[in-house]
């Protein structure tokens, strides 16, 4: 027995290299290299939000949580669509209310209630007279707020990320699916014009079978570090290693792939540089650590046999970049820094308004050609009157912002499954938790959970509604 106590603690010292176990319902083990997330069995009294639409409502009453540097260009946008009423506003701090009800009343619109202080977004989530509560706080606030939103009764729409953690993933996906309740995160990129009208030509065939796509945050965030409520930003980039911003990349090429309609995203891989940068941030502000990696990368492959590639990096000073590349059997688009198109010859899905002798795919097509695809392929949920005019004059990022505001309110009214469900909000959300284990793991491949528990194959394709 004498000779076994050291063999036995060899094998326990082993054991997590092989096996380790599930810490709870949606932790992982790691099973031959492979750290793999559990899917736990939806609970008895949940309903599936693949589809799902909400009762019509004429006019949305929406309350908005969260009035720094975001909030209040969003009630600015509600007050110039039609339908919607900010009836209620709220901040940690009293003071920030001023400015969000003065937009209001620029805009002729009623003033809104106030709430602030710690309770204060729990009391506005209380009344009984909201429809939506619109979520624009730090990011740790935003499931926990969007989950008591909906137990009281009413849709949420949360900011980017929608949850920092798988836990806090399937507490959105588990609240949404018992209280049949939308929970839309905002990921405004995906509204943006060019990807919008690359994703109408990836539906139209343009490109043949996209196999490959590409998105990123890369953003310099000097100038802006220190204009975050009380350094939240910061902090959360300072403690987490990983993609800890990967909505902005992820929609769009999620989106141009149907993901969750017909594919799914199965394993993912990632890597991330030391923090040169990070340490030097950190240090001007007394901190010795900083986690998170300067540039971060994350592979993905899908279960139809495709990829997607992902970059974080907030830290170095290179121009903005969310990488938007999108890959096909038969051409190509690109975002950044330069917008074009690829397209081979002799593709014949292409319509017939467009010269297609003129398409070459072994560069760019013309300027000329290029401009002739965006009117050509222009989406058709921003055809609708003056939108993109309005779009622009009110602003958000260009326009994307409003259309993806507009959008919202549009589904909302009309009774329409809204353009991104609680899945996406989950599947795009959660590669923070997930690049951070991958990488804590020397690169191991991560097996991703399906949030939509086998029934990413029910929709056929991305449809959205009109
Ligand atoms: N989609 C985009 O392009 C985009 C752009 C910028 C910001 N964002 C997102 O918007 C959110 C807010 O970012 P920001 O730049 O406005 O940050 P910010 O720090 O300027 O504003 C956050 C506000 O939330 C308030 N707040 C914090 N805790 C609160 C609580 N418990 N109750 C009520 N209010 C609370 C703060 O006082 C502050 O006014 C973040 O999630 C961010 O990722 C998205």
């Amino acid at each position: 027995m004498k000779h076994l106590i050291p063999a036995i603690i060899a094998l326990v010292a082993l054991l997590p290299l092989s096996c380790s176990p599930i810490n709870n319902d949606y932790g992982y083990v790691i099973e031959d290299g492979v750290i793999v997330y559990n899917t736990p069995q939806r609970p008895a009294d949940q309903v599936s939000m693949i589809g799902f639409a909400a009762e019509p409502l004429d006019t949305v009453r929406i309350g908005v949580i969260g009035l720094g540097m975001r909030g209040p260009d969003a009630v600015n946008r509600f007050a110039n669509i039609e339908g919607t009423d900010v009836r209620a506003i709220c901040d940690l701090y009293p003071e920030k209310l001023e400015r969000t009800q003065q937009i209001l009343e620029r805009n002729g619109k009623a003033r809104a209630a106030e709430y602030s202080g710690p309770e204060g977004w729990r009391e506005l989530c209380d009344r009984e007279d909201l429809d939506l509560i619109y979520i624009v706080t730090p990011w740790d606030s935003h499931t926990p707020m969007a989950v008591y939103a909906m137990e009281h009764g009413k849709h949420v729409a949360i900011e980017v990320p929608a949850a920092t953690s798988v836990e806090e993933c399937w507490q959105l996906v588990n609240t949404a699916e018992r209280t049949q309740k939308h929970c839309m995160m905002l990921e405004n990129c995906v509204y943006d014009f060019f990807e919008l009208t690359t994703l109408n030509m990836v539906q139209q065939g343009v490109f043949g079978d996209i196999i490959h796509a590409e998105g990123a945050y890369i953003h310099n965030l000097d100038p802006y570090w220190n204009n975050y409520q009380d350094n939240w930003r910061y902090e959360f980039n300072q403690k987490n290693r990983g993609d800890v911003y990967p909505t902005h990349g992820l929609g769009p090429a999620c989106w141009a792939l149907d993901i969750h309609r017909g594919d799914k995203m199965n394993t993912l891989v990632a890597m991330d540089t030391d923090a040169f940068n990070g340490k030097k941030l950190a240090a001007t502000r007394g901190d010795e650590d900083y986690a998170n990696g300067d540039h971060t990368i994350t592979l993905i492959r899908t279960e139809k046999g495709k990829t997607i590639e992902i970059h974080h990096n907030v830290v170095t000073p290179r121009p903005y970049n969310r990488m938007y590349m999108v890959e096909g059997t038969e051409g190509f688009a690109n975002k950044y820094p330069y917008e074009g198109y690829a397209i081979r010859t002799q593709n014949k899905e292409i319509s017939s308004e467009v010269d297609i002798y003129n398409l070459d795919g072994e560069s760019f097509v013309s300027q000329d050609m290029k401009n002739a695809l965006m009117v050509e392929y222009q989406h058709p949920i921003t055809r609708e009157g003056s939108l993109v005019e309005t779009a622009k004059r009110v602003g958000g990022h260009g326009g994307m912002d409003f259309i993806m505001d507009y959008r919202l309110i549009y589904c909302l009214q009309k009774g329409l499954p809204l353009d991104q469900d609680v899945y996406d909000a989950a599947e795009w959300s959660c590669l923070g938790e997930l690049t951070r284990v991958s990488i804590e793991n020397g690169s191991m491949p991560v097996q991703m959970p399906d949030f939509t528990r086998g029934e990413w194959n029910k929709l056929d394709g991305l449809k959205l509604a009109l």
